[in-house]
């Protein structure tokens, strides 16, 4: 038996290409599709492209889709290929039983029901009973082709006019109900019979990606309610898979348009007639995850177009959060807000398409814009606020689930909250010049630390503790190294809370004095945690109240260096470098003369430490 051919579509959506493909053959970005050599011919020179939904080889002219690609690249069988690639994305492939022959059948059929209503309805739109409708739709601003390219309609009165219209054609009221455009009159009542589900109203039908009418939105005309109404879920329809105007943005966004989710239907239109070939919308709810897939097939970095108010704010924020454990490095968002109550309809009637390409290009990416969000409408100016925010900044970074990703994302927001942080209050603490490296014979000697310890996380621990410690004996340090302990990864628990406290008290401390620090952490309420980090057993002598501040900074970085790990040292240092030519701030030459401070203290400490096996 066949399979039916909304979950072939449903397992292509959800089956990215380039990952599959990759799997064969390198592939690399090329504009808005993905090159390589062809896994079917032998080729020096890259000829195979990817799409967002099929490849093609201008060499040896193979070309298909997911489930052919898998046929061809492993010789596996149709069957196979569909059972390997919905394990892949957790989807069933349906059972052949004769319900669901039926289903499928009945399904192929509903596409033509739609097709039929649809002609039906642009018919009546042409007709003199239409002409009201033609009337509105042309003084919103639309031209005959726009009206034609998205099929707009008149439903007619209602009392089975469809029906009528539909039925020379063979279909039947049953099938208009399977298509939602008829309802019973009564649920509790089948025998008092039908109705239809649009009247009097203009109909926007509503098409899959590819193009096939699944359903259909009506509006009223002029003032009333509800505004819209939108088909119900059938077999073909599911609201939160589908985006109005996909089909068409598709297109759009292969020639270059921006992809951009706005709100309404009648904003699709206006966009697209001004020349955004990219926009779409949900269908009256908030975008769902599944949308946002679907929005990722065909741009990597498509724009959310919200509001300038409040709710606007709000929605907003539920988009990122529901995005943050999607993304992935080439997928994206960006956030883009609308001002003085417009919608991108009513902007583009007054502004013209100049008025929306201001919004598209104030759209700020996902990172920045989600730091504002966290932020609030006052920035956070307390040490109870700043710490309460970098909390919100660091859960919101670790729903990414990729770890490079992630890091990314704390490390740009950390950055932002610090340099924001220092130009907002003036330096209230001396910053200790950078010491340069001391001589051999002055290293520390650290003997906490030994490679044939226990278990890593013991020794984790304890590392983090000797960082503490070091700054709860030397305050004055703090500032120095705020930026890369806040930054740092730390056993969560113990640790991490100090470290809260410390960052906490930092800015509105007046004496960077340990006997004062160790004062606040017991009213606090820090004392036990503090005096677990200060057990003098374990620690080494640099940690010690005694120790020459220099010899404790350089066990600090030390001790971060191994914390950090030294192949990220490296890699944070040639971001660092990377950054600091492409924007010379002050703030990242800080970060690093650190960041080799560290690299430094790490291999002379490591290359210090004695080999045989001492106490943690
Ligand atoms: P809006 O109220 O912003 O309407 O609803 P709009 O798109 O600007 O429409 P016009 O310009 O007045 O014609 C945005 C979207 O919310 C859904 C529809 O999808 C609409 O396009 N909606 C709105 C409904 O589903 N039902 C309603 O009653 C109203
Ligand atoms: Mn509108």
């Amino acid at each position: 038996m066949a399979l039916p051919p909304a979950f072939l579509d449903e397992l292509r959506a959800r089956t990215p290409l380039p990952g599959l493909i990759g799997r064969k053959t390198r592939l690399a970005r090329n504009g808005r599709q993905w090159k390589g050599c062809c896994p079917f011919h032998n080729e020096k020179t890259p000829s195979f492209y990817v799409y967002d939904d099929h490849f093609h080889c201008f060499g040896c002219g193979a070309h298909g889709d997911a489930i052919t690609f898998l046929m061809r690249a492993e010789g596996a069988s149709f069957p196979e290929a569909v059972e390997r690639l919905a394990g892949e994305a957790g989807l069933e492939v349906p059972k052949a039983t004769p319900q669901a022959a039926e289903r499928e059948r009945r399904a192929r059929d509903l596409y033509g029901v739609c097709a039929a209503a649809e002609a039906a309805f642009r018919r009546r739109l042409m007709l003199p009973e239409g002409r009201p409708a033609l009337d509105y739709l042309r003084r919103r601003g639309l031209t005959e082709a726009t009206i034609a390219r998205f099929g707009l309609g008149w439903s007619g009165e209602g009392r089975g006019a469809l029906a009528a219209d539909l039925k020379a054609e063979g279909i039947t009221p049953e099938q208009l109900v399977a298509a939602g455009l008829m309802k019973p009159r009564d649920p509790d009542r089948p025998e008092a019979g039908l109705v239809d589900m649009f009247f009097n109203r203009v109909i926007f039908p509503i098409r899959d990606r590819r193009g096939r009418t699944i359903s259909f939105g009506g509006r009223i005309l002029g003032d009333g309610q509800p505004k819209y109404v939108n088909g119900p879920e059938t077999e073909l329809f599911s609201k939160r898979r589908s985006l109005y105007g996909l089909d068409l943005a598709r297109e759009g966004a292969f020639r270059g348009g921006t992809v951009v989710v706005v709100e309404g239907y009648m904003d699709v239109i206006a966009l697209h007639q001004a020349g955004f070939g990219g926009a779409v919308a949900p269908l009256g709810t908030a975008l769902t995850a599944e949308q946002m897939e679907a929005l990722w097939q065909v741009s990597p970095e498509p724009v959310l177009c919200f509001d300038g108010d409040a709710a606007g704010a709000k929605a907003a924020f539920r988009s990122a959060e529901l995005a943050l454990p999607l993304l992935a490095p080439d997928r994206s968002l960006r956030l883009a807000m609308l001002t003085g109550g417009e919608d991108p309809d009513t902007l583009v009637a007054k502004g013209g398409p100049a008025a929306f390409e201001a919004v598209l290009a104030g759209a700020k990416p996902l990172s920045a814009a989600l730091y504002d969000l966290l932020a609030g409408a006052t920035p956070p100016a307390t040490p109870e606020q700043r710490a309460a925010f970098r909390n919100r900044l660091d859960a919101a970074a670790k729903c990414i689930p990729d770890k490079a990703l992630s890091s990314e994302y704390r490390r740009a927001w950390l950055d932002r909250f610090f340099a924001e942080g220092r130009s907002a209050r003036p330096a209230s603490a001396p910053r200790p010049a950078w010491t340069p490296r001391g001589k051999p014979g002055e290293l520390v000697s650290i003997r906490g630390l030994q490679r044939t310890a226990i278990n890593q996380e013991a020794i984790c621990l304890e590392r983090a503790r000797n960082l503490l410690a070091i700054l709860l004996h030397h305050p004055a340090l703090l500032p120095e190294v705020e930026e890369a302990l806040a930054g740092l990864e730390l056993p969560a628990g113990d640790c991490t809370q100090l470290r809260e406290a410390l960052l906490a008290w930092l800015p509105g401390a007046d004496h960077l004095d340990s006997t004062k620090l160790m004062d606040h952490l017991r009213e606090a309420g820090w004392e036990t945690a503090a005096s677990w980090a200060t057990r003098k057993r374990g620690l080494s002598q640099a940690a010690d109240p005694g120790a020459q501040p220099k010899e404790a900074l350089e066990a600090w970085w030390h001790f971060f260096g191994l914390l950090r790990g030294e192949a990220e040292l490296i890699e944070d240092r040639a971001e660092a470098e990377r950054m600091l030519v492409a924007t010379n701030d002050p703030v990242v030459q800080q970060r690093l003369i650190s960041l080799n401070k560290a690299l430094d203290a790490l291999r002379r400490g490591e290359a210090d430490e004695p080999a045989e096996s001492g106490t943690i």
